[in-house]
């Protein structure tokens, strides 16, 4: 596994789970988010329990400033990234016409043009170096008709295809991560308190499982992990169902 991860939107749910679990294998960390005292508090706790490094770089990804500290520190070649874990997001309701149009674009950038230029920033010292991970967390939303939540994730998904082919002969793999409905604070920063999201128990994942097996997947190489047998029996079958049901099952949940 790496020496050194850089994990966006670790102050909470998934990407302080990767932060617990990298550190716990001895990777040292990078933690970028917005919330310095959550950050802080979390390297606190890994530092005293795993006797790793860990560094808290706080910044809001959507502002160019603040994005570019980050990118500057992906590409700083005497610290270098062994693993970077594009995770920061937030949802938005479905209902796309009503939405603030600045509210989706908002979203667009974190979800697709942030893990871009972080990966450009992140892929040109890996390749010099010969090795290196990029891991985009994408989502099963990305394998159907679902808002414009479903189209980001599924650009990752195409994008991490795509450059686990062309980059992985140089040593550096990329994986789209993709849960299913996992219990995080994602649904409650929507507003949705827990339990009102309208779903079956057995729909629910939990980040710790959902980190463990994707980074299983992630140590393979692997482009597109899909942790839990029963998502990747719905990824198989939205491979056949039809587009009406489909797009029916996109608007389950939130
Ligand atoms: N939970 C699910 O059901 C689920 C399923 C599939 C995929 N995912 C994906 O998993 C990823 C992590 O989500 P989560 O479920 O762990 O949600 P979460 O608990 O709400 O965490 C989201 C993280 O993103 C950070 N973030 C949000 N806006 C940011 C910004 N402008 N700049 C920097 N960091 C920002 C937040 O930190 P600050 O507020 O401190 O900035 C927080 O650490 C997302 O990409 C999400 O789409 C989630």
């Amino acid at each position: 596994m790496a020496r050194t991860a850089l994990i966006t939107g670790a102050s909470s749910g998934l990407g302080a789970e990767y932060a617990r679990q990298l550190a716990a294998r001895g990777t040292d960390l990078v933690l970028v988010a917005r919330d310095r005292s959550a950050l802080t508090a979390l390297a606190d706790r890994l530092v005293s329990r795993h006797r790793v490094e860990v560094e808290v770089l706080p910044a809001d990804l959507l502002d160019h400033r603040q994005r570019q500290k980050v990118e500057r520190r992906l590409g700083d070649a005497a610290r270098p990234i062994d693993m970077l874990v594009n995770n920061a997001g937030f949802g938005l309701p479905l209902s796309f016409a009503r939405n603030d149009i600045e509210d989706e674009v908002h979203h667009l950038r974190l979800h697709v043009e942030v893990p871009m230029r972080l990966t450009h920033a992140a892929l040109g010292p890996m390749l010099a170096r010969g090795g290196g991970r990029i891991v985009n967390i994408a989502s099963v939303a990305g394998f159907i008709p679902r808002s414009t939540y479903g189209a980001c994730k599924g650009w990752l998904i195409s994008f991490s295809r795509w450059a686990n082919t062309r980059y992985a002969a140089r040593g550096v793999t990329t994986t789209a991560v993709c849960p299913g409905f996992t219990h995080t604070n994602f649904h409650e920063r929507m507003g949705l308190p827990p339990g009102q999201e309208g779903l079956a128990d057995w729909m629910w994942l939990d980040a710790d499982d959902v980190v463990a097996q994707s980074l299983r997947d992630i140590a393979r190489g692997k482009a597109v992990s899909v942790p839990s047998l029963r998502y990747k029996a719905i990824v198989a079958l939205t491979r056949v169902l039809p587009a009406g049901l489909l797009a029916s099952v996109g608007e389950r949940g939130r």
